[in-house]
């Protein structure tokens, strides 16, 4: 089984993605994820350019979530809501609609900020988002506040009440995949 990571950070010392890697070793037995790296690359959504045939890299990340049996999406808040890069990402990948490439995929969101509040708002918003575009998503959040204090040296997450919801979440989304993977 193959998880999809996306990180809402195009930062390169990003706790958001560090919280992705966080949470692939927490992941069962069998369960790979791949953090896509091309985030940075995709265009601003533009209907007519779309109707044109999507860019390579919306091709990319189309086909990168077509391939994943399910998506851990990482998000930092700005200004109390989705960074901007990310929401434009997924409203390319929304299209065309509803056949988009994450209608049904299971999906799970978490979120890293450097205030004490963990980007609770930016998944709210970002698990709506999902919602809209057809995704099943975990109704569940993991918010990972201050941060830039929050990994050990090893790379985990430093609370371990906050491993173990890290551990639940990534569990949750690999038994949500799991009925699936094994129709498919
Ligand atoms: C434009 C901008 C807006 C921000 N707004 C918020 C906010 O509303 N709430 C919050 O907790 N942090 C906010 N922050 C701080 C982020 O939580 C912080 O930059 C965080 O580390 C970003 O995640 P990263 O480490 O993955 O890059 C903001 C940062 C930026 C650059």
């Amino acid at each position: 089984m193959r998880i999809l990571g996306i990180s809402g950070s195009l930062r390169r010392d990003s706790t958001n993605t560090r919280l992705l890697t966080a949470a692939a070793r927490e992941l069962p037995e069998g369960v790979e994820m791949e953090v896509f790296d091309g985030l940075a690359e995709v265009p601003p959504y533009d209907e007519d350019a779309d109707a044109d045939g999507a860019s390579a890299a919306v091709t990319r990340l189309r086909e990168a979530i077509a391939g994943a049996d399910a998506l851990l999406i990482s998000t930092p808040e700005y200004n109390f809501s989705i960074p901007g890069q990310l929401k434009n990402a997924l409203d390319w990948a929304s299209r065309p609609y509803p056949g988009n490439c994450v209608r049904y995929r299971p999906a799970a969101v978490m979120g890293a900020s450097r205030g004490q509040f963990g980007a609770v708002w930016a998944q709210a918003e970002l698990r709506k988002v999902l919602g809209a575009m057809g995704a099943r998503v975990i109704d569940a959040e993991l918010p990972l506040g201050r941060s830039h204090e929050g990994f050990a040296e090893d790379g985990r997450v430093r609370d371990p009440e906050l491993r173990e919801q890290l551990r639940a979440l990534v569990g949750r989304l690999v038994e949500e995949a799991r009925p699936a993977r094994t129709a498919a």
